[in-house]
């Protein structure tokens, strides 16, 4: 059995209330749920964890190694365009992990287009609301399936 993680980055806790139409009526606690018992059903378990700040979100990341956490499923949300940090975090424990976004961030603000993550990432799922989580999860089960 092994250990996904599930990161969240800011404003994600708004989830079901925040800009509706872009994000969609689900709540985290909601997405979380799936994503769970996908992971659960094929055997393995899933730790969850959102903050609004980027420092929380490093030191998640250097627990996971610690935890001996497979492989990470993250949504930097704003953090995405500008955090070298916890792109750092990601490369100095060496997991792999999967880049979520519900909107396509490609095709929003200009700002939205650059991501610190997607060149370093197993992979990236974006623009399929709830199901890129759950697409990411699947991925993740494949892999560590393998
Ligand atoms: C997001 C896209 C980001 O640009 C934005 O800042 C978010 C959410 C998404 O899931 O679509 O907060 O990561």
């Amino acid at each position: 059995m092994a250990t996904i993680l599930l990161i969240n980055g800011p404003n994600l806790n708004l989830l079901g209330i925040r800009e509706t139409t872009i994000y969609g009526s689900l709540t985290l606690d909601n997405i979380t749920q799936q994503v769970s018992e996908l992971v659960t059903e094929q055997g393995h378990q899933l730790e969850s964890y959102q903050s609004n700040h980027e420092g929380g979100i490093i030191d998640r990341i250097h627990q996971a190694r610690e935890e001996g956490v497979a492989i990470i499923l993250i949504n930097p949300a704003g953090f995405t365009h500008t955090s070298v940090a916890i792109r750092d975090a990601l490369l100095a424990v060496s997991i792999p992990f999967i880049e979520i976004h519900l909107s396509d961030p490609k095709t929003r603000e200009k700002f939205r287009h650059v991501s610190y993550f997607s060149d370093i990432a197993v992979e990236v799922f974006s623009g399929q609301g709830p199901d890129s989580y759950i697409n990411a999860a699947k991925t993740a089960i494949k892999r560590l399936n393998h």
